[in-house]
């Protein structure tokens, strides 16, 4: 029956191409012909290559592939387009090579091979819009360019929990709830692959700390890890369908995740159904059999394990052809399901405005606002008359995150180099002069603290920029600011009440100054764009309308880990130091709320120049559904991101809330709205490592609604 369709598609695509004006000789692809479904178009690509084909398509060609291409690729006669991995699927059988990128929040290494990108907000601020529709637009156009660049593949969607605020990729990641980051990272790689790039989430499973990644085993228990970081990825996938899913450098619970069968078939692709493939982090395999018999479709970036070892392997039957299959399979099913086949990227210009136009919106929806005392935000322009801007290199631009992450900064020559801090040349202090252009404008480095002090006290207001800067490959000391920052504001925040401190991090800091402060505003890592993002919100051209996707601690010493654990120096390679997350599922806010521990700043946390009123709770019978009326109560328009959470039957023996949905809603002054917002069932049950599956315990669930995990002013509830 196979057999008979088969001959029939050839038949017909070969009657279409006689039509065609130009004949050629080439052997006809009828896996070319978009009409065909996509299982049949793999099936009909497998039974055309050779197991040389085969193991070619199963691992990367290193970087060499930028100078020096492989005989495979020679013959191929394909170049790299300076991306950081490449498979090559056989050009004879017309597909194109899957041409990967990094771009978590941007498109990496442009420069370098003489291109633009945009820098978007760091992750984590995207995180903090809570709006899916900004992850939507932030995917959309990381998707443009990567294609636009001739790129195929993304490797951007880190999904890693906030597990540990001093991870030097929080800024990579959205936060530390399971639902909000399972969204927002959902939203970004559905319009990313939209836009027909083979989209990809990252790095699974619980790879929660920098330091010691590809020697540290995560001893976590089965239900914790289900309800915490695992519970992310799998909301993550449900929404966004990525078409390949990166495994993390760590152990989990004594396998390398990217050996771990747990993970990689029971149950990210049995129990999750996903169909797309397994590529490892880069040098990420450590086996080949095991790899393999796990479920590890791809190794990235050479030929360690899955080249000539894996081809001996098949040979001597200790992996069976059908195994291979199964690999090149979903490899091929991803090209073809994200469209890359029928639609091949052609390089063309990136356009920078309308990059400007998107980053500098995700941005004005990502920052947030921390404290505001007797109103001094927003400024008033027209009316003020001296601003002592101080700090953070304002006056050339805002910093950026990191590592492969990293988006090249025009002007920077050295925007490519691991660990050199990058400024994006989009200055606050140019962007601050030009809404206030009657006031006097300052700039004090804050080198010379003296010289910041007495700058702030002769202005009206002074606004000092501080920065943390954070990059894969380690994690932070701490969570103070660095290079005498908190001593400098400090004294700003003394000389002038009036100050505002203006945050850019990628992570909680702890804010010593605080009480001084008269106001602070977190910007995140700011993009492209993010001078001019943070000038409108402190004019108040935007009304703030982040919140926190993190809690931020008073101090280390409340963490679930006060002491980071590293490898002991000298350690072999291998799993060689272990880290107990035995605070389990309570991650960030739970963790706070069940041991009982004063913060800073909560999760979900955020102020607005106007102010909203709850009111009238009504909770659906089976708790599916939570209404209620949102009013703007002030006098300027502003979003609201509503919040729901649930506190689950004591049986189940979790006692902390869980935020189980939410809402973004923006409301004219004055206006009210009645809102209903669908609960996520999952948020509101816990793993059954019995049954193997998540279930709702039978009882009371209190249900309760509002502006912030620590303000939830309307309480209900439903019983199950
Ligand atoms: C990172 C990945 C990245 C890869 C390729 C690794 O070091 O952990 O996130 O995609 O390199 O650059």
């Amino acid at each position: 029956m196979r057999r008979i369709v088969h001959v029939g598609l050839v038949l017909l695509v070969v009657g279409m191409a006689s039509a065609g004006a130009q004949q050629t000789a080439e052997a006809p692809k009828p896996w070319t012909n978009a009409a065909v479904p996509v299982e049949k178009r793999v099936e009909m690509v497998l039974e055309q290559m050779t197991l040389d084909e085969k193991i070619a398509l199963v691992h990367g060609e290193g970087v060499a592939h930028r100078k020096n291409a492989s005989p495979a690729m020679q013959a191929a006669q394909l170049l790299g387009n300076g991306g950081v991995g490449l498979a090559v699927t056989p050009p004879r059988l017309g597909l194109p090579v899957i041409d990967m990128s990094d771009a978590a929040y941007g498109v990496r290494s442009s420069a370098e091979n003489g291109r633009y990108s945009t820098a978007l907000p760091s992750n984590v601020g995207s995180a903090a819009s809570w709006d899916p529709t900004a992850a939507c637009a932030y995917g959309t156009l990381i998707g443009k360019e990567l294609r636009a660049q001739g790129f195929d593949m993304t490797l951007g969607g880190g999904t890693n929990l906030t597990r540990e605020p001093r991870n030097g990729r929080t800024f990579e990641y959205m936060g530390e709830d399971p639902l909000l980051a399972g969204t927002m990272v959902g939203n970004r790689i559905k319009c990313e692959g939209e836009q027909h790039v083979i989209s990809d989430i990252k790095h699974y499973a619980m790879n929660d700390q920098e330091n010691g990644r590809t020697q540290v085993d995560v001893h976590v228990g089965e239900r914790a890890m289900r309800e915490s970081d695992l519970l992310a990825f799998q909301i993550g996938v449900k929404v966004g369908d990525p078409k390949a899913v990166m495994c993390s450098y760590n152990g989990v619970n004594g396998d390398y995740a990217c050996e771990n069968k747990y993970l990689l078939t029971d149950v990210l692709k049995k129990e999750w159904g996903f169909k797309g493939f397994v590529v490892s982090d880069w040098g990420g395999t450590h086996s080949t059999e095991k790899a393999s018999a796990a479920g590890l479709d791809m190794e990235q970036p050479g030929d360690g394990f899955f080249g000539e070892k894996l081809k001996a392997a098949v040979q001597a039957k200790r992996v069976s052809m059908a195994e291979l299959d199964e690999h090149v399979k979903r490899i091929l099913w991803a090209e073809f399901a994200s469209g890359v086949v029928d639609n091949l990227p052609h390089k063309s210009l990136v356009d920078p405005q309308a990059g400007y136009d998107v980053a500098r919106r995700a941005e004005e929806q990502s920052i947030v606002l921390l404290k505001n005392r007797k109103e001094l935000l927003p400024l008033a322009a027209g009316k003020l008359k001296s601003v002592a801007v101080i700090g953070g290199r304002a006056d050339y631009g805002m910093i950026s995150g990191g590592g492969s992450a990293q988006v090249d900064a025009p002007g920077d020559p050295d925007a490519g180099k691991w660990q050199h801090k990058v400024w994006f040349p989009t200055s606050p202090l140019l962007a601050l002069e030009a809404k206030a252009p009657e006031a006097k404008v300052t700039f004090s480095s804050g080198e010379n603290v003296a010289a910041a002090v007495a700058a702030a006290k002769s202005a009206e207001v002074a606004v000092v920029f501080a920065w943390q800067w954070e990059s894969e490959g380690s994690d932070l000391e701490s969570l103070s600011l660095p290079e005498g920052q908190d001593k400098l504001i400090a004294a700003v925040v003394a000389a002038n009440p009036r100050t505002v401190v203006v945050l850019e991090t990628g992570t909680a800091v702890t804010m010593p100054w605080l009480d001084q402060a008269g106001a602070v505003v977190e910007a995140w890592y700011g993009g492209s764009k993010g001078g001019d993002a943070v000038a409108n919100v402190l004019f108040g051209d935007v009304n703030p309308s982040g919140k926190l996707p993190m809690t931020f601690p008073v101090s280390e010493a409340d963490l679930p880990h006060p002491d980071l654990k590293k490898p002991t120096r000298g350690a072999k390679p291998g799993l060689s130091f272990s880290v107990d997350y035995s605070e389990g599922a309570k991650v960030g806010y739970k963790w706070y709320e069940a041991e009982k521990k004063p913060v800073l700043f909560p999760f979900g946390y955020g102020l607005s120049y106007t102010s909203f009123k709850y009111s009238g709770l009504r909770v659906s019978a089976d708790g599916s559904s939570v209404s209620f009326t949102l009013k703007n109560e002030g006098k300027r328009k502003g979003a609201e991101i509503a919040e729901v959470y649930a506190a689950i039957p004591e049986a189940a023996g979790e006692p902390w809330k869980r935020l189980v949905g939410w809402e973004k809603v923006e409301l004219a002054a004055g206006e009210s709205r009645e809102l209903t917002v669908s609960t996520e069932g999952l948020a509101m049950s816990v793993w059954d490592e019995g049954a193997k599956r998540f279930v709702m315990t039978p009882g009371a669930y209190k249900v309760m609604v509002g502006g912030s995990s620590a303000e939830l002013g309307l309480v209900g509830g439903f019983t199950k």
